[in-house]
């Protein structure tokens, strides 16, 4: 028989219809079960005598029965099946579940993570997570479509990749091919989204997942994480803070109708102007920061093109530097500014912008330098040494070829639906999240190589393993 969707069997009275799903909860009275079926689209409630009894929550089942309108006293309004239920003719165990290993049927934030994750298949039954997943899926498809109708390219680029240098630690793949050679997994697409730009695509986007070896927190995920990926030539900063906008305030009105952004235009702020009056560079703008509907978006601008190196800027030059971009090394100065670079670099301002909601970094962007002549300075104040510069020499011979001036930005994805759902952690909008201490979810990665691996690579483990 055909298989029919709970949603839709209030449309079905009277009719025999075939359910498929997971048992819910049950309720034995007497000779009478009732059972509540779910299925991806909700739950309904199932009525029948012994027939029922083998079905026993959370196994895989098939009922088929009769759609029956329930007496008006009976009918459950927190239910959107709540004025019918199904009368059961005859119902088969398809898989059996043994008893779970966590509760599904709370908020499920007081588990502990480490079994939460090892059986993340199971805790991502729980409703709440149910639901993110599905408004994530939502999110990126809204704004897909409206990037694609603002004459957007969604184009992937690689990801077995060389060191695009976002300020953490680069994941590195071995080559089987070139032995002894590594490829880096992407900070971000960088440089590729800018070598798009002198492709002449113009305008890209790409839901990009990023990889970086740093320490997790609540708003920081270890390993990977997902960015809205944007890039567009022929472009100012206003430009692209209008293009921001107007992409979260029309997507975000569409799918969290209840929610409301408290003030449009965003606010603008200097990034002197923050540090001041906030005491942050990401302020929490919120009029009432207990009202869970509030979303408070502002820019932060006018960031100093450089911070003072610290031993952390591990990526760069030679210890005699004095400088790290605060942002990363392809933002422009801004154009008033230039002038400074020789005589006083710490006053120089970069054309970067911050995307900031509810106290939270959700993006980051800048225009960027597309003269190989101001590249090279940044590059020199930074402290790259010749070799370090070598490896964007890429960059720098394609800026030869006619490059038009161009600019982005990289909203976070989970980060920015963390902030959006009120979530405490970005995790809770990831469907499998590593752990902190860096494992995966399920699978318990890394492991360690087989030894035909490590040939074949060309690689041998010298140090003992850490427990
Ligand atoms: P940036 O490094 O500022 O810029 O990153 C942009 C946005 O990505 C998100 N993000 C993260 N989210 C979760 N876990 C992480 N570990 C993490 N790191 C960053 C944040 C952040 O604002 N290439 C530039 C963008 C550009 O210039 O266009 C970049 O990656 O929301």
């Amino acid at each position: 028989m055909v298989r029919t969707i709970i949603k839709d069997t209030p449309n079905k009275i009277g009719e025999v219809v075939t359910l498929n799903g997971w048992v819910h909860s049950r309720r034995d009275h007497g000779k009478i079960i009732f059972l509540d079926l779910r299925d991806r689209s909700g739950l309904v409630q199932v009525v029948g005598d012994q027939i029922l009894d083998p079905l026993k929550p959370e196994s895989v089942v098939e009922i088929t029965g009769l759609v029956k309108a329930r007496p008006e006293k009976l009918i459950n309004p927190h239910l959107t099946t709540g004025s019918i239920e199904i009368e059961a003719q005859s119902a088969t165990l398809i898989s059996p579940a043994k008893d779970l290993p966590l509760p599904i049927d709370s908020d499920g934030y007081d588990i502990d993570e480490s079994v939460r994750l090892k059986y993340r298949y199971l805790d991502l039954r729980r409703p709440r997570l149910q639901n993110n997943l599905r408004l994530r899926s939502q999110l990126a498809n809204l704004i897909r479509q409206h990037l694609i109708k603002q004459d957007f390219v969604e184009i992937e680029t690689p990801i077995l990749t060389k060191t695009t240098p976002e300020g953490a630690r680069d994941f590195l793949v071995p080559s089987r091919l070139q032995p002894g050679n590594f490829y880096a997994l992407p900070q971000s697409p960088q440089q590729y989204k800018q070598l798009l730009m002198v492709a002449g695509m113009e305008r890209y986007f790409q839901f990009a997942r990023c990889f970086r070896d740093e320490d997790p927190r609540h708003d920081r995920a270890y390993g990977e994480f997902t960015q809205l990926d944007i890039e567009l030539s022929f472009v100012t900063q206003e430009d692209i803070l209008q293009l921001t906008e107007e992409l979260f305030t029309t997507t975000i009105q569409q799918l969290f109708p209840h929610k409301h952004i408290s003030k449009s235009p965003w606010p603008r702020l200097s990034h002197a102007q923050a540090v001041k009056e906030y005491g942050s560079d990401k302020p929490d703008l919120r009029q009432d920061k207990n009202n869970p509907d509030e979303l408070s978006f502002a820019w932060v601008l006018d960031f100093p093109l450089f911070t003072q190196q610290s031993d952390s800027d591990f990526y760069h030059g030679s210890g005699s530097a004095k400088f790290a971009p605060s942002h990363h090394m392809f933002t422009a100065p801004h154009p008033e500014d230039i002038k400074l670079l020789d005589s006083d670099p710490q006053k120089v301002r970069g054309l970067q912008h911050d995307l900031v909601l509810n106290g939270y970094e959700v993006g980051g962007g800048s225009i960027r330098i597309h003269q190989p002549e101001i590249q090279q300075k940044i590059f020199q104040l930074i402290g790259f040494t010749p070799q370090q510069q070598a490896q964007f020499e890429h960059l720098l011979t394609a800026f030869t070829y006619g490059v038009p001036p161009h600019g982005g930005i990289a909203p976070g994805l989970d980060r920015l639906l963390m902030a959006i759902l009120g979530e405490p952690s970005l995790r809770e909008t990831i469907a499998f999240p590593a752990s902190g201490s860096g494992l995966t979810a399920v699978v318990n990665a890394p492991s360690p190589a087989t030894t035909e691996q490590l040939e074949e690579l060309h690689l041998a483990i010298t140090q003992p393993k850490k427990k």
